[in-house]
């Protein structure tokens, strides 16, 4: 199953705001109508995202046409601009945009560069790839036999076009023969959790039981849980994680059961320049999403609702962050610099 597929002169998705009842697959022929797909989304799941961006904005350069580099550049700058400002939290988005626009201003005329967008984009893609198969081995390490991991929201195959992070430490436990099962928290308001880990683990045949966010505390509480694997959007340069609104619930209540809380993330999602999560920006959505299911309003009309769709979880709460390049631990402020400088 592909989250994302591209044809060349189009991206294929699946949308993902339709599942798990229908498979509907979207075909997306321009910029403006990738970054809709991320607003709403269809697309979603941060290294997701980073790559949906670099093709649209690979799609923007190919639909240009223009009498000078300058002239190409200046209309490229307005298909930027439309991506970056379809999400802000998630950084891998705005880490692609910074590759593309770099890969666009290296010299040539204007159909190498448009031929260059593409490569850049696919590498992007294959690199993410790349990355979920070797954080997953690196996560199995902290996963022991018969271990029962909790995650939330949905950072599997969905979110990352690959194996996955969190999911993909999972499914590489599980494929080492360890007999994992995972407790998978609904994740309101929009239900990934519910509606996309489910299936996922389902389709995998990973023994999965669903519940709702606040039963997370008594299920640990009854010691049902060995370990938390969540993924993330944005991590700061001091080890804080902006990750799904309620993670930093399950973070604070896997310290007090003294259970390992583990973030699986790519490099990409490491942000040195934001230095703590109080300056990571935090989207907040429409309170429809709040005050309704599935398009059904289940609060009285006129209550006021706030929906912030990320939290930040203090590094003091992270027992290891897991990347492609190792998995790192307190304190982060070396550690991951560390691991962003190596190469
Ligand atoms: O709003 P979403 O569904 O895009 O939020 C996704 C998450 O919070 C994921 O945990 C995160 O992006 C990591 S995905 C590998």
């Amino acid at each position: 199953m592909k989250p994302l597929e591209w044809l060349g002169d189009r991206i294929r998705i699946i949308d993902q705001t339709k599942l798990p009842a229908a498979e509907v697959y979207l075909e997306l022929h321009d910029y403006r109508e990738v970054a809709e797909a991320i607003r709403r989304l269809s697309i979603r799941g941060a290294p997701l995202i980073g790559v949906a961006a670099a093709y649209g904005f690979a799609l923007g350069a190919l639909s240009i046409h223009a009498g000078s580099r300058e002239e190409f550049l200046g209309k490229l700058d307005t298909v930027n601009e439309t991506l970056a400002g379809s999400r802000p939290t998630a950084v891998n988005l705005f880490w692609a945009l910074e590759r593309m626009n770099r890969k666009a201003r290296e010299p040539g005329d204007i159909t190498d560069v448009k031929g260059s967008l593409v490569g850049e984009a696919r590498r992007i893609e294959a690199e993410n790839e790349e990355a979920d198969r070797a954080l997953g081995e690196y996560g199995a390490e902290f996963v022991r036999k018969g271990t029962t991991i909790l995650t939330h929201c949905n950072a599997g195959s969905l979110a990352t076009g690959g194996n996955g992070t969190a999911l993909g430490v999972i499914k590489t436990a599980r494929r080492q023969g360890k007999g994992i099962e995972v407790y998978a928290t609904e994740t309101r308001p929009l239900l990934q959790g519910a509606r996309l880990t489910a299936w996922e683990l389902t389709r995998e045949d990973i023994p999965v039981t669903l519940i709702t966010d606040s039963m997370a505390g008594s299920v640990m509480k009854r010691g049902l849980i060995d370990c938390v694997i969540v993924g993330a959007d944005r991590i700061a340069a001091n080890g804080d994680v902006a990750n799904k609104i309620g993670t930093y619930s399950l973070a604070v209540l896997a310290a007090e059961n003294a259970i390992p809380f583990f973030v699986a993330a790519p490099t990409s999602t490491i942000d040195l320049s934001t230095p703590s999560g109080d300056s990571i920006p935090i989207e907040e959505r429409d309170p429809g999403e709040v005050t309704h299911l599935h398009g059904k309003r289940i609060a009285p009309e006129g209550v006021k609702a706030a929906n912030p769709a990320f939290d930040v979880t203090p590094h003091c709460y992270v027992s290891r962050i897991i990347t492609e390049r190792g998995a790192v631990r307190e304190p982060y402020i070396e550690t991951l610099r560390e691991l962003v400088q190596s190469q």
